[in-house]
């Protein structure tokens, strides 16, 4: 069934080329239709346009049955992309969220065996099923906000046997979620607690166990490090980047979110096609992102649920660099992947313009999952990925009116879900 959505208030995001991202002052363009309509066929738009200019030869081209919607009052936005989750978790952490709230930090509870360390117990424990379920579960909440696509990582396995029970609960995802999902092999993400005293084996085990056994199965698009002090060194780092890379694992790495760790620099050396967090980032950072390939993004929602300083997200924009901003959706420091709430942050806590938020949230984070020619944008041939929203009058009360479900009917892969 072909979909034509009409008289849309403004059509968001409508893009007539295939761009990578939007880098520095051009993130505050955002190109907006009013009073314009979109067509879909099978699984991609198909295109889009004034209302003016939609006539009979346009839908004669269609061959499937074409279902009509009256977008009259509202706006349509192209789904938002989440290219930083960790959403295959099982149980949630509210008792150290409380010893959050009495002024420990993250460090000091991950030193306690709390944080990432607890979540590997609990993953531990429980059947594949009731992860790919409690996943599924979170996958539809942020359908409902309107996210499309999203990067899940492993991380809370920490040995063979569990990064691959998470890695082939998200293959199971892949296969049967209408959202594009990205696989990250987060082997990476803590030093368990056995290897303590020579986290350097773990790093062995990671290079020669685990990233030759998920290649072999084909598990996983990226390979991700927790660089950064406390976790893994800028050397550590590199060795298991570079065994990632040649078994064909781009790198998508966490960085300077707890100190300037060189995480940010060890991620451009290796063409990581994002560095997350970056709360850390100073003129050297900014220099080392400058001309690279690799997307800056920033997780607001795990900045706000700690606490943390801000990523100097502005600074970035000034020295021309793009910046994506994504969920983080985790037990630990975010539990929400709310892309509105997101966008909203954006505004609010680092005084990104909402069009730069915007930007930032669609074909910025659809470059960091290496899908920016798929999604991201309202484009011709991009899958008809989109949302309809309530009414609303401009696309400034996406970043200001935060806390309420601003989407109305969202459609993945040309379908309504
Ligand atoms: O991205 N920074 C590292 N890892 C996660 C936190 C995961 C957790 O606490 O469970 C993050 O914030
Ligand atoms: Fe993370």
């Amino acid at each position: 069934m072909a979909i034509l959505v009409k008289n849309i208030k403004q059509l968001v995001q409508a893009e007539p080329k295939k761009i990578k991202f939007r880098a520095g002052k051009e993130m505050q363009n955002l190109p907006v239709i009013d009073n314009a309509y979109l067509l879909t066929e099978g699984d991609k738009i198909k295109d889009f346009g004034k209302m003016e200019d939609l006539n009979a030869s346009i839908l004669a081209k269609v061959k499937e049955p074409i279902e009509e919607i009256d977008a009259t009052g509202r706006l349509v936005f192209p789904s938002f992309c989440d290219s930083h989750t960790h959403i295959v978790y099982a149980g949630t952490r509210e008792v150290e969220y409380i010893d959050k709230i009495k002024g420990l930090s993250y460090e000091e509870i991950a030193q306690r065996g709390g944080g990432i360390l607890n979540s590997v117990l609990r993953l531990h424990n429980t059947s594949e099923e009731e992860l790919y379920d409690a996943a599924w579960q979170r996958l539809e909440e942020m359908a409902s906000y309107g996210t499309g696509a999203v990067e899940i990582k492993s991380g809370y396995g920490l040995s063979t046997e569990d990064e691959l029970k998470m890695l082939r609960v998200i293959r199971r995802l892949k296969e049967n979620s209408p959202m594009l999902i990205k696989s990250n092999f987060l082997g990476a993400h803590a030093v368990p607690a056995q290897y303590k005293q020579n986290p350097d084996e773990y790093v062995d085990l990671i290079i020669n166990e685990m990233i030759p056994m998920v290649a072999a199965e084909d598990l996983a698009d990226f390979i991700d490090v927790f660089c950064d002090k406390g976790f893994f060194t800028c050397e550590q780092t590199e060795r298991m980047l570079m065994q990632g890379i040649k078994y064909g694992l781009r790198p998508k790495i966490h960085a300077n979110e707890l100190d300037y760790s060189g995480g940010i620099q060890v991620g451009v050396k290796y063409n990581a096609l994002s560095v997350d967090h970056l709360e850390y980032t100073g003129d050297e950072e900014i220099a080392a992102l400058k001309g690279s390939e690799t997307m800056p993004t920033i997780l607001p929602g795990a900045a706000f649920f700690l606490g943390m300083v801000c990523a100097p997200a502005r600074k970035m924009m000034e020295a021309g660099l793009p910046v994506a901003l994504a969920s983080d959706f985790n037990p630990g420091s975010c539990p929400s992947g709310n892309m509105q709430l997101v966008v909203a942050m954006g505004s609010v806590m680092y005084k990104m313009l909402t069009e730069e938020a915007i930007n930032a949230t669609t074909i910025n984070t659809a470059y960091a999952l290496g899908e920016h020619e798929v999604v991201g944008t309202i484009t011709k041939g991009k899958k008809a990925n989109f949302f309809i929203t309530k009414p609303m009058d401009t696309i400034y009360f996406m970043s200001y009116g935060f806390g309420s479900n601003k989407v109305d009917q969202c459609f993945l892969n040309g379908k309504r879900v």
